[in-house]
């Protein structure tokens, strides 16, 4: 059961909407932002009956998942929300090993996996007025906290949930507070040492230095690096090297 009162206690964050179910909790961050928008407000679901993924896919949202959105204002240029993602993966992987010693990885750009299936995938979208930079960015995070007995056929042999990895009690304020104070240490960081998160991220990188293969080709590619912007700097087989970010590609699978 969420309890606002223990989110508020234990992290810098002052305003919590607990909601049993909603489409999406982004979609929800961002209709509330145009009555009045609240740095640091946090959007929490218990189910999510329009869940969004990347690249306009849908994020499965049963009951007993840990649905959110947060609403942040960081001073970014256009370019760099993708280090948001960043650092909200790097948060989120390091509270899924704190808490329940498990040995999760990352898969470029966005999704935390476990033994190679998802267990939580992430959606940052930010919000403009100009040109120049956010109004403010809804950073949505999804894990997977229990199997369900139903699984749509496209995600059925790549979902996971942490109640497959661990025998430790889920619970959904520990796992929140956990990843909103790793988040807030990360983000005070940004632009100060990008390259901390940057490390942390390619570290647990499990696409480093791995064969990959985008949708829609039949290309190979070596995954080589995370750039300062992180994008993902791969090499073909003639040594050429491109970099990408999230909206050009979708990783199809490693080889
Ligand atoms: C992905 O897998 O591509 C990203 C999934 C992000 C899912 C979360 S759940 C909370 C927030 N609300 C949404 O509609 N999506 C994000």
């Amino acid at each position: 059961m969420i309890s606002k009162e223990t989110i508020v206690e234990n992290t810098k964050i002052k305003h919590v909407v607990h909601l049993e179910e909603v489409g999406s909790t982004n979609d929800y961050a961002k209709e509330i932002s145009k009555i009045e928008l609240i740095d640091n407000l946090l959007i929490v679901a218990d189910s999510q009956n329009k869940g969004k993924g990347r690249m306009g896919k849908t994020f499965f949202s049963p009951k007993n998942g840990l649905y959110f959105s947060l609403i942040i204002q960081p001073k970014l240029k256009i370019d760099e929300i993708q280090l948001i993602t960043i650092a909200a993966a790097v948060a989120l992987n390091q509270t899924l090993n704190d808490l329940f010693h498990i040995n999760s990885k990352i898969k470029w750009l966005n999704d935390i996996y476990i033994d190679n299936k998802k267990v939580s995938g992430i959606l940052t979208e930010g919000v403009i007025s100009s040109s120049e930079k956010y109004d403010f960015i809804v950073v949505g995070i999804g894990i997977n906290l229990e199997s369900p007995s139903y699984l749509p056929r496209d995600i059925k042999h790549t979902f996971t949930a942490l109640d497959k990895h661990t025998k430790l009690k889920l619970d959904k304020n520990q796992i929140l507070i956990n990843f909103l104070n790793n988040f807030e240490i990360l983000i005070e960081n940004l632009n100060k040492n990008n390259e901390i998160i940057l490390d942390a991220y390619r570290k647990s990188c499990f696409i480093l230095d791995q064969k990959v293969k985008f949708k829609n080709s039949e290309k190979l590619y070596t995954a080589i690096d995370i750039n300062s912007l992180g994008h993902l700097v791969v090499m073909d087989d003639d040594g050429f090297i491109i970099s990408l970010n999230s909206g050009d590609i979708s990783i199809d699978f490693k080889v």
